[in-house]
């Protein structure tokens, strides 16, 4: 049963992905010119991005894989040419569609994409799950419900990134909420990887998963954390 503050946060995220940021996450995750800010987080996702594909299996022929918030789809297309068979899903229609008009035509069939929650249980079992950037704005006991909702119907990992709380972080959100919000942005909610990996230990519908590989991309604007569960 998802929560109150999950149910509330998902609702803004998909206002805010489907419309309010639509055109400007279509530029990002695109190769059109954007701002110096901007292409340093650019170099941050691609960084991210081949980070946890580097921690999926080389062939992924056979294996099927949950894009968890696909967004435009950008990791969800490096899987299914190492051979996945891929569902992606994200809250935002408009950024699925995207998705679905920038699949190669050679990866035709290769990837399901869906608009629609990633906890949505009808969309079976994966021997992967992948969630780059997608649990960012989720306060963390929801980001571990989130998990465990995710690992229940994963048979060997999930990988997943979270907003480091780095001092610096945190100042810039501190400055960040004396400023007018002009795009209406839902809050990133930082949280220290050694909070969550105590909360994750302590679920018990994460019992029998354990933390793997982690790695902290911090270039210019981008600070994200790459983090793997896995289950023997
Ligand atoms: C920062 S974007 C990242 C998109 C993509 N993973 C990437 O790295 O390019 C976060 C995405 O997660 C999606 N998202 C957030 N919560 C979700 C949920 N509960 N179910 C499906 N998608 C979700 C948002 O709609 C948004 O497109």
């Amino acid at each position: 049963m998802p929560t109150a503050t999950y149910q509330l946060r998902r609702g803004q995220l998909e206002e805010y992905f489907d419309r309010t940021a639509m055109e400007a996450w279509k530029r990002l995750t695109s190769d059109a010119p954007v701002s110096g800010i901007r292409a340093t987080v650019r170099a941050g996702r691609d960084r991210m991005r081949a980070t946890l594909l580097s921690w999926l299996p080389d062939d992924l022929r056979g294996r099927r894989i949950l894009d968890a918030g696909c967004g435009t789809g950008a990791l969800a297309v490096e899987a299914a040419r190492r051979g996945a068979d891929v569902v992606a899903i994200d809250l935002s229609p408009q950024l699925v569609q995207i998705a679905r008009d920038r699949l190669p035509a050679g990866l035709a069939g290769t990837i399901d994409f869906r608009a629609g929650d990633m906890l949505d249980p009808g969309l079976g079992r994966f021997d992967h799950v992948v969630a780059m950037d997608s649990l960012i704005h989720y306060k963390a006991p929801d980001i571990v419900r989130v998990l465990a909702g995710l690992s229940a119907r994963a048979g060997t990992s999930v990988l997943f990134t979270i907003a480091p709380r780095t001092p610096s972080l945190t100042l810039m959100h501190a400055v960040g909420r004396l400023l007018p919000r002009g795009d209406k942005a839902p809050a990133i909610e930082p949280v220290a990887p050694t909070r969550l990996v105590s909360l994750i230990a302590r679920d018990t519908n994460l019992a029998g998963w354990s933390e793997g590989r982690t790695l902290r991309v911090n270039t210019g604007f981008y600070k994200s954390q790459a983090m793997e569960l896995f289950t023997a």
